[in-house]
């Protein structure tokens, strides 16, 4: 044996790159500047997740009204053996991780297909790579994780080469979370993760009817509501702003036209907030709404149409019972251009 299947050898089973520093506080900065000088004013959907807004994305997780984990977990239920045996997938990497709960599914059958060996997580949150990282190789014997702590808009070049067939799954509906500019865009660089061999599992939630929509996006709880206020909690502890988070009422509301879910706080009184760390004030007139985050909802077309404008071609597509939810599995179309 030579040095360096040694090194291999006792190569750590956790390994964590952070690609966040000082260049994330700027953006956070950045987008608010830009966001909240707007006629129209907008965030992105990322800074939702602290540590708090994280907690609070688990419990709606588990709410009565939030259909989507459940029906995408069913579907894994049901599925995974499958899709461990289609693939044969030696590597599984996921863009938006967060606590890799439903995850565990598609582990467990990747590893009784005896391929499994390595789990590359990619989200901003750090605590929850580190955390997710260390209990998943205690979970799983023989499990290496290389936990990517970024931007999955800005550093999937930091997602490590792979030698062996690898699934990249985007679960939970977040790639609903763009516009659908910036939806193709962010297929498009996805599948440049893929290989010949490699596949995308794809979680986008269905267009259905806009009570069952509006209500897993306004629960009776006011979880939604708190999580979607959280945005300003960060603000304050960021930026040094100064908002009372609860001068803002949460609105959910169907867009039939464009199908998507439609995230925005609006101003009960008319108010100024200063923030401190741009030297900036901001205005909001009575009624006056900031809109945090779409949430796109996908007929079979759409997917299809997306997929295809990233290059790939649908392998499998699974829904639930209700068809309320849909994983679909693709893979690059032979031919594409690099
Ligand atoms: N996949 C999980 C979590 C979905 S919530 C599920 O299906 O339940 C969305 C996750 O994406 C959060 O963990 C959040 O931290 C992460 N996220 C949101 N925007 C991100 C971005 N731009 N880059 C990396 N991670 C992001
Ligand atoms: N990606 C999830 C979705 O679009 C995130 C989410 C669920 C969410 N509920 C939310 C984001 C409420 C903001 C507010 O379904």
């Amino acid at each position: 044996m030579d040095r360096e299947d040694t090194a291999v050898l006792v190569e750590e089973p956790v390994h964590i790159d952070s690609h966040l520093d000082g260049a994330e506080e700027r953006t956070l900065a950045e987008d608010v500047l830009d966001g909240l000088t707007r006629p129209f004013k907008e965030l992105p959907p990322k800074h939702f997740y602290d540590a708090r807004g994280a907690e609070l994305f688990d419990r709606i997780c588990e709410l009565p009204e939030y259909y989507p984990t459940r029906a995408e977990r069913a579907i894994l239920e049901e599925r995974s053996e499958e899709l461990a045996e289609l693939t044969g997938a030696r590597e599984l990497v996921e863009l938006g991780s967060g606590t890799a709960a439903k995850t565990r599914v598609l582990l467990d059958a990747l590893q009784a297909a005896g391929t499994l060996e390595r789990y590359v997580p990619v989200d901003v949150t750090e605590d929850m790579v580190r955390d997710c990282a260390e209990s998943l190789v205690d979970e799983y014997p023989g499990l290496r994780v290389h936990g990517v702590i970024g931007d999955f808009e800005r550093h999937l070049r930091h997602v490590p080469p792979t030698d062996g067939p690898r699934i990249v799954a985007f679960l939970g509906g977040t790639i609903g979370n763009f516009p659908p500019g910036s939806r193709r865009r962010v297929l498009r660089e996805i599948a440049r993760l893929l290989g010949p061999s490699d596949h995308l599992l794809l979680g986008t939630d269905l267009v259905k009817d806009p009570s069952t929509l509006e209500a897993a996006y306004d629960d009776s709880q006011g979880i939604t509501a708190e999580f979607n206020r959280n945005v300003l909690h960060v603000l304050n502890r960021e930026l040094q702003a100064e908002f009372d988070p609860e001068d803002f009422e949460h609105v959910a509301l169907f867009d039939r036209e464009q199908e998507w879910i439609e995230m925005r706080l609006r101003a009960r009184r008319e108010l100024t907030s200063e923030v401190r760390a741009l030297n900036m004030t901001v205005h909001f007139d009575a009624g006056e709404e900031l809109r945090t985050e779409i949430s796109a909802k996908f007929t079979p077309e759409r997917v299809e149409a997306d997929l295809a404008a990233a290059g790939l071609e649908i392998v499998r597509w699974l829904t639930d019972s209700e068809e309320r939810f849909a994983l679909t599995l693709s893979r690059p179309r032979a031919g594409r251009p690099a």
